[in-house]
């Protein structure tokens, strides 16, 4: 038995706020600053009160109705989230109620820009189980509430969205191989390092970040991961039809393609059109390659994620 995508939905909030958009609300930045370092050009803020919860169910709309499946019939709730509603209960609880699910398991993922591949990985294993048929498998985020504006090194890379597919049981080939990794000696070069105690912030409720660090942790697991998947499922990466990757940095995007020796026509980039929404970018990318005609049925792609913590997998899957 295999897991299977049967369908994909994305959101994304409000009007794109461009490069410029950003120069003009008082950053002291540039256009050509940011995309020649990033490849970004725009990013998508949630409205004040809009949260991960209320961008993940039009995302989900989306996945269901592509997918045919009625909410009801959902037995199992996964959303990757560092942006959660509340402290608790879940993002995902929270989602459930807002689509008037009953009943099916729901819990959150933390695993930052890991977090998608991190929740499909686990559906999958729920579903492969047998203990579960149909999953809904989210990424979402409100990135925005936890940036420094006055922080131009960070707050210009970030976007708020969400992403969502249906994972369901079928006999047709879906997740060919899976691969989680984590080393949280590397937590202190990409974090938030706060908390709420006693009513009170504590530490630093920040995006903190060592770009050159991060950039360089990237490029290296993104590569080993991709390769450890493919040999998991005794597939070349030459066969890999798609790459999704991370879409944080089109430089890491670029680095990792030439370490698979996949040209930039067999990978996936929106990181143009909305920045890094963390949980949510892999899953952005997924929507669009499928809406767009690019991704079809029997395609294999390969997905993957790398962010804080540090957390990295990849998810090989034959569409
Ligand atoms: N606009 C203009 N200038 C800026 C900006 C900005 N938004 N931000 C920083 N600068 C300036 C700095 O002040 C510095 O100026 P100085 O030389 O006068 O001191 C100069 O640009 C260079 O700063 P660096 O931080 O050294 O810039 P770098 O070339 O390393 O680029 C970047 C920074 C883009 C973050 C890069 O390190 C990078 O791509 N890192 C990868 C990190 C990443 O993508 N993180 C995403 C989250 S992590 C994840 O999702 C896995």
């Amino acid at each position: 038995m295999f897991a299977r995508i049967a369908g994909v939905g994305s959101y994304l909030p409000g009007q794109a706020v461009s490069n410029d958009d950003l120069v003009l609300r008082g950053i002291e930045t540039s256009d050509e600053w940011i995309v020649s370092r990033t490849g970004i050009k725009a990013r998508h803020l949630a409205e004040p009160g809009q949260t991960s919860s209320d961008l993940a169910l039009e995302a989900s709309r989306r996945a269901l109705d592509m997918a045919g499946v009625d909410v009801a019939d959902i037995d199992l709730i996964i959303v990757a989230t560092s942006t959660p509603d509340f402290i608790f209960p879940s993002t995902a609880c929270l989602l459930q109620g807002k689509l008037g699910n009953r009943g099916a398991t729901a819990f959150d993922v933390q695993a930052v820009c890991s977090g998608f591949v991190y929740a499909l990985t686990i559906a999958e294993k729920f579903i492969r189980s047998g203990s579960n048929k149909k999953a809904l498998v989210v990424g979402a985020e409100v990135f925005s509430r936890i940036l420094d504006w006055n922080d131009r090194g960070t707050c210009v890379l970030f976007g708020d969205g969400a992403g969502a597919v249906v994972l369901e049981a079928s006999d047709r080939p879906g997740i060919l191989a899976s691969a989680l990794h984590a080393d949280g000696a590397h937590h202190g070069i990409l974090s938030v390092p706060g908390n709420v105690c006693g009513g009170q912030v504590t530490g630093d409720p920040f995006l903190r970040m060592d770009g050159q660090a991060v950039f360089k942790f990237a490029v290296r697991v993104l590569a080993d991961v991709a390769r450890e998947c493919c040999a998991a499922a005794d597939v070349l990466p030459a066969d890999v039809d798609w790459l999704i990757p991370h879409q944080a940095n089109i430089r890491i995007i670029e680095a990792t393609a030439k370490k698979m020796g996949l040209g930039m026509d067999k990978v996936i980039v929106t990181v143009d059109r909305h920045g890094n929404t963390s949980a949510a970018s892999v899953s952005l990318a997924l929507d669009a390659a499928v809406r767009d005609g690019r991704l079809q049925r029997g395609q294999k792609v390969m997905l993957e994620g790398v962010g804080g913590g540090f957390t990295w997998g990849a998810v090989l899957l034959e569409f």
